[in-house]
């Protein structure tokens, strides 16, 4: 009799964890589900990004021009310990080493940036630098030789110094003859050759970072804060419409356009008048110009109403929806820090998000184009061997994809997921003291070494990459193309 009551007790103390909403909710965070490559559709690209100026270096060989972050580096006390990326990894130069680690890990896919001054040194005001063409088809050509899918970005934070100098580059309505011109240089030297191009990596984020804060004391983007979405600071309606706001005004806002052809509802409400209107001939062209939703995503903060209620001075910007955010509620953080004051590990953002983008935007296909880790500053001094054993990234990373395996088990129409980043590089104005990458890159012989982390991701893609690795034809249309979020690296 004894034992059949603590049979019984054990078996209502099991139920009660099991239903116990708040358990629910850390067994889902924490547990290390396991993930496997057949848990992903067919042909879903599993990938690694980077982007020119983080990885290239060279920066003033074979004709490359200067470009604006080439310009900032080289200015005293603008990034940690004064880097630059005037050789960065030497990707320029190991390109064909970077493909074979590429292909060592198993990814059918790699999405990287083109730099634009390489191309052409001053904008449209220049020739064409051959050269430049030349790097990248041999880039291109050797990724398809091993069977890995380039994925382009046309413009990520780097621009010619000369549109710069010339007209303070986005923020110049000229810029958008500046940006086709190039980008029309690319696909028709490229076009051929890629069925993905993404236009622009994360334009509300430079649109905040570099020109609403940036211009007033003219510096060029610092992306080291970000702009994130959000869980509700407190449990009111307030705050959780202070969430809809930020999502409409960080990423409905470049997508909504795109996708309907209109500012999102939520910024016409709150903004009236201030926000510009497009022209019919504008909307036709906008409207259901893009394929699929590219998403960055890290990140997730709470928000709190800057409308109703009293939030510190500053918060309360438009460009942000008037919303306050924050990482920590009665003295909690939202999840683990990261080397990014404003990047905390909460998984469940992932699932989150894609389901907001599935229901705002009727499932249209998304791909991750970049999700990635770096570890806090450590009180004492790392050395490599302690940068090699990067649990945390692999933790990281496993519960991630965890999360997105669930919104597409659950019906989002997700077809890819790129790792920030393939290899240690330039952090923008943390230089080389934040490391995101699979392999760690030796600042002084450059040479990249795998990660646990590179390990782990090889084991995923090649354990049962059977059936479902050929990336061939995702989309129905040969070239796709989207905008790049920023506003997703984050969470309603
Ligand atoms: C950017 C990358 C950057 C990464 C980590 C992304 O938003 O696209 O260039 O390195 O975040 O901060």
């Amino acid at each position: 009799m004894r034992l059949k009551i603590s049979q019984l007790f054990f078996f209502f103390f099991c139920i009660v964890l099991l239903l116990h909403p708040s358990l629910a909710q850390t067994t889902n965070e924490h547990e290390q589900e396991d993930v496997k490559r057949s848990q992903f559709p067919d042909g879903f690209l599993f990938g690694t990004s980077t982007s020119s100026y983080q990885i290239e270096g060279a920066y003033l060989e074979d004709g490359k021009g200067l470009n604006n972050w080439d310009v900032f580096t080289h200015i005293p006390g603008n990034i940690k310990n004064n880097d630059n990326g005037d050789i960065a990894d030497n990707h320029y130069h190991q390109f064909l080493e970077d493909i074979e680690l590429m292909q060592s890990l198993g990814v059918n896919a790699y999405r990287f940036s083109i730099s634009w001054s390489r191309i052409l040194p001053r904008g449209r005001f220049g020739e064409v630098n051959t050269r430049g063409i030349s790097f990248y088809n041999n880039l291109i050509d050797n990724l398809l030789l091993k069977g890995i899918e380039p994925f382009v970005t046309i413009h990520h934070h780097d621009i010619p110094q000369e549109l710069e100098d010339r007209y303070g580059s986005w923020l110049s309505p000229l810029m958008q003859e500046d940006f086709l011109y190039f980008a029309e240089i690319c696909f028709k030297s490229f076009g051929h050759k890629i069925k993905y191009w993404t236009t622009l990596n994360e334009p509300n984020l430079f649109a905040d970072m570099a020109y609403m804060r940036g211009c007033q004391s003219r510096v060029v983007p610092s992306v080291s804060l970000q702009i994130q979405l959000y869980e509700p600071y407190r449990d009111n309606e307030d705050d959780q419409k202070a969430v809809s706001r930020a999502l409409a005004f960080q990423l409905a806002w470049v997508f909504d356009p795109i996708v309907y052809g209109d500012y999102p509802p939520e910024m016409r409400h709150y903004l009236g008048s201030v926000l510009p209107r497009f022209s019919q001939e504008e909307i036709s062209i906008l409207k259901g110009s893009i394929d699929f939703i590219a998403i960055n995503h890290y990140s997730t903060l709470y928000a709190k109403d800057c409308i109703h209620s009293a939030c510190i001075p500053g918060w309360d910007r438009p460009i942000r929806g008037f919303v306050y955010t924050t990482e920590e509620r009665d003295g909690v953080l939202i999840g683990d820090r990261t080397a990014n004051p404003r990047f905390f590990v909460v998984p469940r953002g992932m699932e989150k998000i894609i389901n907001y983008v599935k229901e705002r935007y009727n499932n249209m296909p998304m791909i991750v184009t970049e999700n990635g880790f770096a570890p806090p500053p450590q009180q004492k001094q790392q050395d490599q061997q302690d940068l090699l054993q990067d649990a945390e990234r692999i933790n990281f990373h496993k519960s991630y994809l965890a999360a997105l395996a669930r919104a597409i088990r659950n019906g989002a129409d997700v077809r890819g997921y790129f790792v920030w980043s393939m290899i240690d590089n330039f952090e923008w104005i943390d230089g080389y003291s934040v490391r995101y990458g699979l392999y760690y890159v030796d600042r002084q012989t450059l040479k990249r070494m795998p990660k646990l982390s590179a390990k782990w991701y090889k084991n995923i893609l090649t354990v049962d990459a059977t059936s479902n690795s050929n990336s061939s034809n995702i989309f129905k249309r040969k070239n796709t193309m989207s905008t790049v979020s920023q506003a997703s690296k984050a969470e309603i």
